[in-house]
């Protein structure tokens, strides 16, 4: 089993019977989805509601039962990878481009657990760059700005094109260097006219299940 696997079918042990579920994007939640699906066609009794087309696709494939995005009415755990998580559990995430139906979601969650392999965990975010959402009719003027605050912000593309999320927005991936306060930046990224959201989840997650390269399992709180 990979470390992705690992640490997603521990995690997938906290869901229970009659929970109302978020399903995470990305490979490390993938197998998290499979996981759940396979305990539902054994009974398991959840609704979900998923962060992404990919996910929500994969959802339906499982048979897992979903609840329609804007229908959300608390849920119960949420569980979701990361392209980087910190001792204290900030977290970057966006590296798929799902990040703010990831935040949405993880907002209304009473629990997020975040699913990764060991190479996600850092001391200081910052490595990763980070995924900000920006609009696309005021995206240089954004840019910009992005730049001003001393980011070196890249808009994604996909192949020959601009990439555009499942909101039908860009994303401009930004090297700030090491994050040395994840929650000013926020708040700083969060005031920027033109952005949408940005990768930082903040004070969001309340377990970390980290898959390792000798098969073992770390469970942080
Ligand atoms: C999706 O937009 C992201 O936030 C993912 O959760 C993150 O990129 C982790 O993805 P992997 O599990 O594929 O590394």
């Amino acid at each position: 089993m990979n470390m992705k696997q690992l640490a997603a079918e521990k995690a997938v042990e906290y869901v229970k019977d009659g929970m109302r579920v978020g399903l995470g994007t990305g490979s490390t939640a993938y197998w998290a989805i499979r996981k759940i699906g396979e305990r539902v066609r054994a009974g398991l009794n959840i609704r979900a509601v998923a962060t992404s087309k990919a996910s929500e696709k994969l959802a339906e494939e499982e048979g897992i039962p979903l609840i329609p995005f804007d229908r959300i009415d608390g849920l119960d755990l949420t569980i979701d990878g990361a392209d980087e998580l910190d001792r204290e559990l900030h977290l970057i995430k966006g590296g798929g481009g799902a990040l703010l139906r990831e935040k949405i979601v993880a907002y209304h969650s009473k629990e997020l657990i975040v699913i990764a392999d060991e190479s996600k965990f850092v001391d200081k975010l910052g490595s990763f760059p980070l995924p900000v959402e920006i609009v696309p009719f005021a995206n240089e003027w954004t840019m910009a700005a992005l730049e001003k605050l001393g980011a070196k912000p890249m808009l994604r593309t996909d192949g020959e094109r601009i990439y555009v999320t499942d909101n039908g927005n860009y994303i401009a991936d930004c090297r700030f260097g090491v994050i040395e306060n994840p929650a000013e930046l926020h708040r700083t990224l969060l005031a920027l006219p033109g952005v949408v959201d940005n990768g930082l989840f903040i004070g969001m997650a309340s377990r970390a299940v980290i898959g390792r390269q000798d098969g073992t399992v770390t469970v942080m709180n």
